[in-house]
């Protein structure tokens, strides 16, 4: 009998060892090397046929290349096709990431469930009643969308060849297994097997695999960092459990920008796409409330009007407290420390609580006057009227900074109907005749004398 292959794999980052070992060397985790059965294949499991062999490709031209036929299939969910780059690329694999239960089945099935296409959503993870009972919620019309229960590379193939779908959906790779490796389902051979066997059918058919992808409980997709250099374009499902509001994201994308963003509302009846997100983002109040502000910051290509509320209290213990949601805690210390050394206000001995509503996380570094604006608000007790908005970004010694694509925020925020828009002095601002006020300071002490 042939002697068994084993290798030893790092559960956590996928290095490979010849022998076990306490501690990964490559990512220095201690405990997480396990052995790993593996043979390797005698045959390809795709099996190109005989005319892709012999029409091996030869070099060309890049002016020579022809890219006149439509190589992207548009999935009919206006969200889903920007967060692509407009619409999948046909033999292309996208890997979906998330927390459990954060919609990644539920998007997935839906948007089979739209197309027109043929489409096979091949579960391992839920059974065809489950899953029949998921699309009655969703979409009860006739559609064109074949469900599959299966896990074995091998028999999934079988079914595609007599199915022919346009589109397969996988769900989810973790669960996938191929009888080439002998390790366990979700083991790091199995998914690097699995993944390889999947790109070969993909690119050879030119159909397009949207795969689902585990995460560790660090955030990042289970399985080897490889998974992710292997595919084409990595989207990350993210939000609050605890919030409707749920962001499409790509990390990587091969044929489009990784700034764009698709934001959906979780329903009773499946997710809904969110044309436009300020409306919701900005919660309706009776009144003004001391405390909150509103920032127009950009999301890729995209305005987002958000609400930031802040609130500021006297410290009970000694140590005062500082605590930020969807907010980087460090730069909240930042532009405590700047308004106390420029603008003379005396934090040092209050708590500071700041949360972006709607459970979103920002990055934009225009959103920090709004942070500014709603401490001051909150500190002085003074509401801000609820027709200002802010854009600019704070910097050490207390100067309002530009930031890029000013004239875009202006126009949303007077799409929305705000009155005044805070920007900075240093702002190159083109546009005339808007119907919104344009205030532009320089300094925080600025700010100050408008505020409060
Ligand atoms: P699911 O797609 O199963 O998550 P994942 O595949 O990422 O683990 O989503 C499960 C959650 O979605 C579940 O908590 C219930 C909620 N949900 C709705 O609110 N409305 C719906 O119509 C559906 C189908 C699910
Ligand atoms: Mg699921």
């Amino acid at each position: 009998m042939a002697k068994v292959k084993t290798t030893f794999f790092c559960q956590n980052c996928g290095s490979q060892y010849s022998k076990w070992q306490g501690q990964c060397t490559s990512c220095k985790v201690w405990n997480t090397i396990a052995e790993e059965v593996i043979q390797k294949p005698e045959k390809s499991n795709w099996k190109p046929s005989a005319d892709t062999t012999k029409r091996a490709s030869k070099p060309l031209k890049i002016n020579e290349i022809d890219t006149t036929q439509e190589d992207r299939l548009n999935m009919y969910d206006a969200e889903f096709n920007r967060v692509l780059g407009g619409g999948m690329v046909k033999g292309s694999l996208t890997l979906l990431g998330g927390e459990p239960g954060i919609g990644k089945s539920t998007l997935l099935l839906q948007i089979a469930l739209k197309l027109s296409y043929k489409t096979l959503y091949v579960s391992g993870e839920e059974s065809q009643k489950q899953i029949k009972m998921r699309a009655e919620r969703i979409n009860p019309n006739d559609n064109n969308c074949y469900i599959l229960t299966e896990t074995k590379t091998q028999n999934i193939f079988k079914q595609i060849e007599s199915l022919k779908p346009d589109i397969v959906v996988i769900d989810s790779i973790q669960t996938l297994h191929s009888d080439y490796i002998e390790s366990s389902a979700g083991s790091i051979s199995q998914i690097k097997e699995c993944t390889t066997e999947l790109i070969k059918f993909a690119k050879e058919t030119s159909t397009p695999v949207l795969l689902i992808g585990h995460i560790t409980k660090d955030g990042h997709i289970a399985g080897p960092k490889i998974l992710e250099h292997m595919v084409d374009t990595v989207l990350q499902f993210e939000g609050d459990r605890n919030h409707v509001f749920r962001i499409l994201r790509a990390h990587k994308n091969r044929f489009g920008s990784t700034n764009e963003l698709g934001i959906y509302e979780m329903q009773g009846s499946g997710l809904r796409e969110v044309t436009n997100p300020s409306e919701i983002l900005i919660s309706e109040k009776d009144g003004e409330l001391s405390g909150n502000a509103i920032a127009a910051t950009l999301e890729g290509l995209r305005p987002l009007m958000i609400e930031v509320q802040a609130l500021v209290s006297s410290a009970v213990y000694g140590t005062p407290q500082r605590s930020a949601t969807g907010f980087n805690a460090k730069r909240l210390n930042m532009l405590l420390a700047v308004l106390e050394k420029r603008a003379g206000f005396r934090l040092g001995a209050k708590d500071v609580f700041l949360n972006i509503t709607g459970g979103i996380t920002v990055d934009d570094p225009a959103i920090d006057l709004a942070v500014v604006a709603s401490i001051l608000s909150s500190n002085e007790d003074v509401a801000l009227p609820s027709n200002y908005c802010f854009a600019a970004e704070v910097g050490l010694s207390g100067e309002i900074r530009p930031v890029q694509r000013v004239e875009q925020r202006i126009l949303e925020a007077e799409k929305l109907g705000f009155s005044t828009i805070f920007v900075s002095k240093y702002n190159k601002i083109a546009l005339k005749n808007t119907g919104i006020k344009i205030q532009l300071i320089s300094k925080i002490e600025d700010l100050v004398g408008f505020v409060v």
